[in-house]
């Protein structure tokens, strides 16, 4: 059977760190409230001449170390970003030429905070099919950009950052045969569209826009969705949340992965949890948990991971992947 399978996890945080006190001093709100409302301590901030593009190059290189590959090899690149350096070309072809490559296929996906969820479904079905045999994986956000600096409803929410995953074909028998991605679903909902926006863009201002967000009812969607995706995710692969050693979740609020995983009965303790240290990146956010929690050794070879997004569109995904 021909699987996708995770060969090399990478990422990368800008240098700047923006902490709670210096947003405090900034705007009418404190660090006690910032992390009792969501856990976050702090965020990463590109620098004026850092972009998208940037980031995710440097988290796809540090991803191709890991895998001990060269980028010659890869012959699939999938961006997923809501901050692209240019409307277009996409951020994909930007980094495939930045990593040196001239050619094989690179586009970008938009599905906001789920767009990680989404690229690796994709790059995972171009995989069993045979349309590609190495894919790099990328979330990575400028958020920073994104925000009104002014709204302290949303701007303590977001930082910038970059994940990337290689994966690659692999039609192993015996024990290898069971790793790999296992089982993913994906939904998505526009009646929410008001729900968290931006309120710019080329068919409406003309502008970039800032990013608008009805906090509570995303917060509320959010905990029902993910359990209800995680449950539909594990059923498709064929196994229970018992058998999860990590939940790999996107970073928004740990409120939210609290409840989520309350909701599923998993206890926290098999939560990866980065939001503290980098706030939500956005599509980011799930591979610079699953590179930390790699590169620290929570995360072993064989471990039953599950991955799960959900962010604006309504998007929400998760998956189910034998490490
Ligand atoms: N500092 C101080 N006070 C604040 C701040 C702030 N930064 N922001 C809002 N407040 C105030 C509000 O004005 C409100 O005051 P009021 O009661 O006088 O009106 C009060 O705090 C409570 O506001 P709520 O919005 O009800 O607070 P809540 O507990 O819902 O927390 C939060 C807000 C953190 C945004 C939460 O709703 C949330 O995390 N929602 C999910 C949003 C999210 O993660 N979006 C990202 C994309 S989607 C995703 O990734 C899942």
């Amino acid at each position: 059977m021909r699987r996708a399978c995770v060969i090399g996890t990478g990422s990368y945080l800008p240098t700047t760190i923006l902490s709670n006190e210096e947003l405090a001093a900034r705007v009418d709100t404190s660090d006690a409230w910032i992390v009792e409302r969501t856990g976050i301590a702090k965020r990463h901030i590109a620098a004026a001449d850092e972009f998208t593009s940037d980031l995710g190059t440097a988290a796809a290189q540090r991803a191709l170390t890991a895998a001990g590959i060269t980028a010659a090899e890869v012959d699939l690149i999938i961006v997923a970003t809501a901050t692209p350096d240019q409307t277009f070309p996409s951020c994909a072809t930007v980094i495939q030429h930045k990593l040196g490559m001239v050619d094989g296929v690179a586009f970008d996906v938009a599905a906001v905070c789920s767009g990680f969820l989404y690229a690796l479904s994709v790059a995972d079905a171009m995989i069993v099919t045979g349309a590609a045999n190495t894919a790099l994986v990328i979330g990575a956000e400028t958020f920073s950009r994104l925000l009104d600096w002014e709204d302290r409803t949303t701007c303590v929410l977001f930082g910038d950052g970059a994940g990337a995953v290689v994966l690659r074909a692999q039609t192993g028998t015996g024990t290898s045969a069971d790793r790999g991605i296992l089982a993913h679903r994906l939904h998505s909902d526009g009646r929410y569209n008001s729900l968290l926006y931006v309120d710019g863009g080329p068919g409406s201002t003309g502008t970039v826009g800032k990013l608008r967000m009805k906090g509570r009812e995303v917060f509320r969607h959010a905990v029902n969705n993910l359990a209800s995706v995680m449950t539909e995710t594990l059923a498709a692969a064929g196994v229970s949340a018992d058998d999860v050693a990590w939940v790999v979740p996107h970073q928004a609020n740990l409120r939210i992965l609290e409840g989520t995983a309350k909701k599923l009965g998993l206890p926290i303790e098999r939560v990866v949890v980065t939001v503290d240290q980098h706030a939500n990146t956005s599509a980011a956010s799930v591979p610079l948990a699953l590179d930390s929690a790699v590169r620290d050794g929570r995360i072993k070879s064989g471990d039953l991971l599950l991955l799960e997004a959900m962010g604006g569109g309504f998007t929400w995904g998760a998956a189910a992947v034998r490490f």
